[in-house]
């Protein structure tokens, strides 16, 4: 079975994919982390994310794995527990220039069919049920309304660094998402045959247990 979790930056497909993994005891994979592992390589060794012969290059030497623990996953980019590292804005950032970038995007979405392929995975990101696994066997696409997303952005975001400003971060994830739904290959767009899930003022439990639900009813 393979269940496919799309949409915007902060439309709360990341921690509810992790969930509905948990509760099916399936893997949980997050294709995001990987275009950020690229957009992070590159920051560390003093790289811009618009080359592309360079990004494509790290995207094709970078080992990353995706090992299960007790908080959901850790993301060991070259055997270097890389998480705290992936999740900020800046990376962020990086990552959606990154995903621009055709050559990236071949690599990256080789790595997701190779660790997809086992089955038994929820996998999400912004091209998984349109170009990754088109023939997932559940496609979901999270929405939510923008300042909301930026709010659970910034909550997200605020333990680390206290002095960040909620404003920016709503003109931050909106920006990114404007980036993700214009680009030339693989915008955001949803499957014609995705389930839409508007997770606005929804908690947590609420969501998982409507995606659940569905799956069930397969
Ligand atoms: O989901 P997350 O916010 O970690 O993704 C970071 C960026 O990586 C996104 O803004 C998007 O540009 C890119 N991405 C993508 N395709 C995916 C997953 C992420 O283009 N499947």
């Amino acid at each position: 079975m393979i269940i496919a979790i799309d949409g915007p930056a902060g439309s709360g497909k990341s921690t509810v994919a992790k969930l509905v993994a948990k509760r099916l005891n399936y893997r949980y994979i997050d294709t995001g982390a990987m275009y950020r592992a690229v957009a992070w390589t590159a920051q560390k060794k003093g790289m811009g994310p618009a080359d592309e012969t360079a990004m494509a290059q790290i995207a094709g030497s970078l080992d990353i794995e995706f090992v299960p623990s007790a908080d959901g996953q850790l993301v060991l980019v070259d055997g270097e527990n890389a998480m705290a590292h992936l999740k900020n804005e800046t990376v962020g950032r990086g990552a959606a220039t990154v995903a621009a970038q055709k050559s990236v995007r071949e690599i990256l979405v080789a790595k997701q069919r190779q660790i997809g392929e086992a089955g038994n995975v929820v996998m999400d990101g912004r091209d998984i049920g349109t170009v990754v696994f088109p023939q997932a066997d559940k496609k979901f696409f999270f929405i939510a309304d923008a300042d909301e997303r930026g709010r659970r952005r910034y909550e997200e975001l605020k333990s680390k660094n206290p002095n960040l400003d909620l404003k920016i971060i709503i003109e931050e994830v909106r920006q990114r998402d404007h980036e993700d739904r214009n680009r030339k290959i693989s915008p955001l767009v949803m499957a014609e045959d995705a389930l839409e899930v508007d997770t606005t003022g929804l908690s947590i439990e609420e969501v998982t247990n409507h995606v659940l639900k569905n799956i069930n009813n397969l």
